[in-house]
This record gives C-alpha cells, sequence and structure tokens, in this order.
C-alpha cells in the first residue's frame, strides 16, 4: 500500500485488521506523525495557535464561542505544553465521536530511510526519491504537505500526484511550505513538457489523460497558485506592521476580488479558512522566517 502523505483522507485505517497483512510504504517523515494519524490533526493547527494566539487564530470564526476561547486563552496562558495537550485531546475526541476509531499503520509500516534517497532523472526531469520496483518509483515532491510523495511508473508515464496539485483554491497547504508548492507543482509541468506524463492521477478528482490535458492542467493550477500568492503579497505589503495577523487577515477576509471571495467560500465561516494557513506561511517564509519553510532541494 503506498500512502502519498500523512493526511487522514489519504492514510485512515491502513492500520487496520483488512490491511494488516500489506506492508504500507511511506515518506520517512511519516515516522514523526503516526500518531496525528489517530486525528484529523495537522501540526500546523498547534504551530498558528502558538504564534497567534487562541483569539487570533479562532477568533474570527464561528468555531469556538467566546466563552471556550476565554477558558482556552486563560489555559494557554498558565501552561502551553497543557494547551499543547488539550488541543491534541480535543482533535482526537472529535475524530472519535465524528467518524470513531481511526487505525494508523503501526505494525505493517516502512518508512523509507533517508540514506537510500537516491536522485532520479526521467525524461531530463531532476527528482529525488526511491526506486521501489524496477518500474516504480516513489518521488519527493513536498509543498502541500511535507512527507509529500507522488508514485511514478516511466514506462506507462502515469504520475500519482496525490494532493500536489491541489483541487481547491488556493492549494491547501497544511504541513508544507509556499515554495515547495511552487517549485514541485513547475517541476512536475516540466517532465509533463518533456513528454513525461500521459497520466496524471490526481486525488479529489478524475486523472487528467493525454500529454496535452495534463500540461493545460498544470499550467492552469499553477496560474491560480500565482495569481492567490500574488494578491496576498500585495495586501501584505499595505500592511505596516506583518506581526499583526488579526489586521492582516481582516483586509484578506474584506478583498474584493473574486478570487479571495471564491477562496473564502470553501470553508470560513465554519473553521479557520486554508487562506489563514497560506497567509501564516506566506509572512513565515517571506518576513518571520525567510529563511525556514522551504525543503527546497
Ligand atoms: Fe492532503
Amino acid at each position: 500500500m503506498l500512502l502519498t502523505h500523512s493526511h487522514l483522507d489519504h492514510s485512515a485505517n491502513s492500520g487496520a485488521a483488512p490491511f494488516i497483512n500489506a506492508q504500507v510504504i511511506c515518506h520517512p517523515l511519516v515516522a514523526g506523525k503516526i500518531n496525528n494519524l489517530k486525528r484529523n490533526y495537522t501540526d500546523i493547527t498547534a504551530e498558528m495557535v502558538r504564534v497567534f494566539g487562541v483569539h487570533g487564530f479562532f477568533g474570527r470564526t464561528g468555531m469556538l464561542g467566546p466563552p471556550m476561547i476565554k477558558q482556552l486563552q486563560s489555559i494557554q496562558k498558565l501552561s502551553p505544553a497543557l494547551f499543547n495537550r488539550i488541543l491534541y485531546a480535543v482533535s482526537l475526541v472529535i475524530c472519535r465521536r465524528n467518524v470513531g476509531r481511526v487505525y494508523p499503520p503501526v505494525r505493517n509500516v516502512t518508512f523509507l530511510r533517508e540514506d537510500q534517497r537516491t536522485d532520479l532523472c526521467f525524461a531530463n526531469t531532476l527528482f529525488r526519491g526511491w526506486p521501489l520496483s524496477e518500474d516504480l518509483f516513489a518521488l519527493e515532491t513536498p509543498g502541500h504537505q511535507d512527507d509529500h510523495l507522488s508514485f511514478y511508473v516511466p514506462d506507462r508515464k502515469i504520475m500519482f500526484a496525490g494532493d500536489l496539485i491541489s483541487f481547491l483554491n488556493p492549494n491547501d497547504i497544511l504541513d508544507g511550505s509556499l515554495k515547495d508548492t511552487h517549485t514541485w507543482m513547475k517541476r512536475l509541468l516540466q517532465l509533463a513538457e518533456a513528454g513525461g506524463i500521459d497520466i496524471l492521477a490526481i486525488s479529489h478528482a478524475l486523472p487528467l489523460i493525454g500529454k496535452e490535458q495534463v500540461i493545460t492542467y498544470l499550467r492552469s493550477v499553477i496560474a491560480k497558485q500565482e495569481d492567490t500568492f500574488n494578491t496576498v503579497a500585495e495586501i501584505v505589503a499595505s500592511c505596516p506592521d506583518k506581526s499583526d495577523f488579526d489586521s492582516i487577515m481582516s483586509k484578506v477576509y474584506a478583498h474584493e476580488s473574486e478570487l479571495m471571495k471564491k477562496i473564502l467560500k470553501i470553508n470560513y465561516p465554519r473553521t479557520v479558512s486554508f487562506i489563514d494557513v497560506y497567509v501564516y506561511l506566506y509572512l513565515k517564509e517571506y518576513f518571520l522566517f525567510p529563511n525556514h519553510g522551504s525543503t527546497m532541494r
């Protein structure tokens, strides 16, 4: 069983009884996230709550009411470690209540090894990854998630790209980075333009079939990405205090462009929007910690 990445909608129950005799093959970084796979949890949530506080992260949405926000604020102030444990436990309880117990792969998991990762070149396009057999390769394609793999069958020119080329607008980047997303989407386009992809199998939608269709699709997703990136960059540039997440997000939510309105419709105000994470990653990678946030190779 090949796991493209550690999100629950791609990995849930891969450790459950019917699959116990199948080896689950995944990126080495998944080893540190096995516990996240018991619940719908990503490290970026905890990180954003830590950086922007409970109100900064949840306050704009209807996800938590004012009494709950107040209570969590006092716990966070009292003990950040206890607060993190509570956040983690709450996500487990919510997941158990909504979908029941989830079994991550534990006994039947094979983490690919860092020391066996190698350079791989297809149609003059460079990747890093692991040969799984003579005709099947696991390629590192971080962006959407730092442990993301794409699986490639060169003889058939089939690329299984998981969530790298996302169906959402913008790409719902979670434990990943904007820089990696741009890099690896473009790398897939480079391979497609060189004639290396005839079938692009993406998550949450039907596969793209035919070289031209694949190229057109990749170009259109990259263009949407760039449009989102430029809009966010323009909004952030107009905010004098790059650490004031609340005012930056108010400007993002009030932005008049059709693009931003469309993005906000995806899940706001039920929960913090994917655009919250996108803006946070933009600030982190370009202002707050410009030397971090990318695993560009
Ligand atoms: Fe995902």
